[in-house]
């Protein structure tokens, strides 16, 4: 018995919707168009949603799979932003961002196909040196520009290193994770988990593109210190300090303590600013070691 309605973990021998004996690999199937995905291995498995491999029939590919939480899928209001995820994705088309599959719904759950990224999570890959993390940075204000300046812009608003993948082959950065569906939480605090790399006016429910550049400012902390940006913040000042005791050069705390001011009007008005602030940056590097 392999065929399955859902995907079930591999560690799993019943499968979690109707408890049928799950002997081989749980296999799932699109209603609306019969496309089949083999399940393989969990990925991540989130407050909210689970992430799977699979094996996508169709295209003879591996894939990911994004699925909701069966008690968010309950929520109409969890139910229509996991489908704007879909949509935001199906719209998209750049190669800083997975390329969108299959998208289907029923009664009990909700799954997203997207393009599987070759590579590494931002947050366990270690930088070389800060012209190294500089350089991740401004392939990310890339896909900014373009996000941002879309007929309809898209804020991401959940910028931080695990929702970053360095890609192998092409090396390139890849920004996922385009579901607001963590604004919809059923447990109060499941996002504080990530607290320390979104912006100030994102806690008051307001987001601007500015507040995609404060976060970008706050993933390049991390990605410098391996700390928290909340062990730097000061609630007083609402500055970051002890970047230069940590490390940072004085050029790139400079950098950093403009993409995070806490009003958004002191940001960058664009992503083609920070752009030019972050290529600024590096020639300089560059000319440092000619
Ligand atoms: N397209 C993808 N390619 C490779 N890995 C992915 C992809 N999408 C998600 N993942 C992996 O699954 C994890 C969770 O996915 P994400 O979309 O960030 O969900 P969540 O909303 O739970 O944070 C990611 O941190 C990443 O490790
Ligand atoms: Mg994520």
């Amino acid at each position: 018995m392999t065929d399955c309605c859902r995907p079930n973990p591999p560690c799993v021998h019943f499968c979690r919707l109707d408890g049928h004996s799950l002997l081989g690999k749980g296999k799932i199937r699109n209603p609306d168009n019969g496309y089949e995905y083999e399940v393989l291995s969990v990925f991540a498995q989130g407050g909210m949603s689970t992430t799977y491999l699979v094996y996508n029939y169709q295209i003879k590919k591996l894939c990911v799979l994004k699925e909701i939480d069966s008690e968010l899928a309950s929520m109409a209001k969890a139910r229509e932003l996991f489908q704007r995820e879909a949509r935001i994705l199906k719209s998209l088309s750049h190669n800083g961002v997975p390329d969108f599959h299959d998208f289907f719904a029923s009664e009990n759950y909700y799954s997203l196909i997207m393009e599987m990224i070759y590579g590494d999570s931002l947050q366990r890959l270690i930088p070389r040196n800060e012209t190294e993390a500089v350089g991740w940075m401004l392939e990310l204000a890339k896909i900014l520009d373009y996000l941002h300046n879309l007929p309809q812009p898209i804020i991401h608003r959940d910028i931080k290193p695990s929702n970053l993948i360095l890609r192998y082959h092409p090396s390139q950065v890849v920004l996922i994770d385009f579901g607001a569906v963590k604004e919809v939480t059923l447990k109060p605090g499941t996002r504080i988990a990530t607290a320390g790399f979104s912006s100030p006016e994102q806690k008051k429910g307001l987001s601007f593109i500015q507040s995609d550049f404060y976060a970008l400012g706050t993933t390049l902390i991390y990605l410098l210190t391996r700390k928290s940006p909340n062990k730097f913040y000061s609630p007083v000042t609402h500055k970051f300090t002890g970047l230069e005791d940590a490390g940072i050069s004085p050029g790139l705390v400079s950098i950093i303590n403009t993409l995070t001011y806490y009003s958004p009007s002191d940001r960058p008005s664009n992503a083609i600013e920070v752009i030019d602030i972050l290529t600024k940056y590096l020639n300089n590097k560059n000319k440092q070691i000619i």
